[in-house]
């Protein structure tokens, strides 16, 4: 290969490499939720619009809420039988989790959980903190106190 099919082959590399990497930021994009915290009643309120991605027409199964009364953001599931608020905080020792598919992996040493917040990988041996939450008209009502 001479210098200049090399230079043409880089080039073809780094274009796909950037063209995929927008593909896999379109296809696991987490969705930050909008919100607002009720001081009176401590807690969070979160529109169930913030479950619908308008740009696809689809519904998200799961969207996350950083809000900043937490130092953690919480993972807000929605599932048949309602809606699962875990707190995002590894039980091993303390590191901020990362939604990918089913699971809540942390990037730290590589506990798993599953939606329900239960340990599926060691080393953590506790399950995740959930939150009370409560359907209020229009809203999803968290409870980070409860
Ligand atoms: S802090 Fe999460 S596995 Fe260690």
């Amino acid at each position: 290969m001479n210098r200049k099919e090399f230079i043409h082959q880089i080039g073809i590399i780094c274009v796909s490499c950037s063209a995929a990497a927008i593909w896999l930021e379109g296809c696991t994009g987490i969705h930050y939720a909008q919100h607002q915290w009720d001081g009176k009643d401590q807690k969070i309120m979160v529109s169930k619009g913030e479950f619908l991605d308008k740009k696809r027409n689809t519904e998200r199964k799961f969207i996350v809420v950083r809000n900043e009364q937490l130092d953690f953001p919480v993972y807000l599931w929605k599932n048949t039988d309602g809606y699962i608020a875990l707190y995002m905080c590894c039980t091993h020792k303390g590191c901020e989790l990362n939604p990918q598919n089913e699971f809540l992996i942390c990037p730290c040493h590589g506990s798993e959980f599953d939606r329900l917040g239960k340990v599926q990988n060691p080393p953590a041996d506790q399950d995740l903190l959930r939150f009370e939450t409560r359907e209020e008209g229009d809203f999803v009502c968290i409870f980070p106190s409860k």
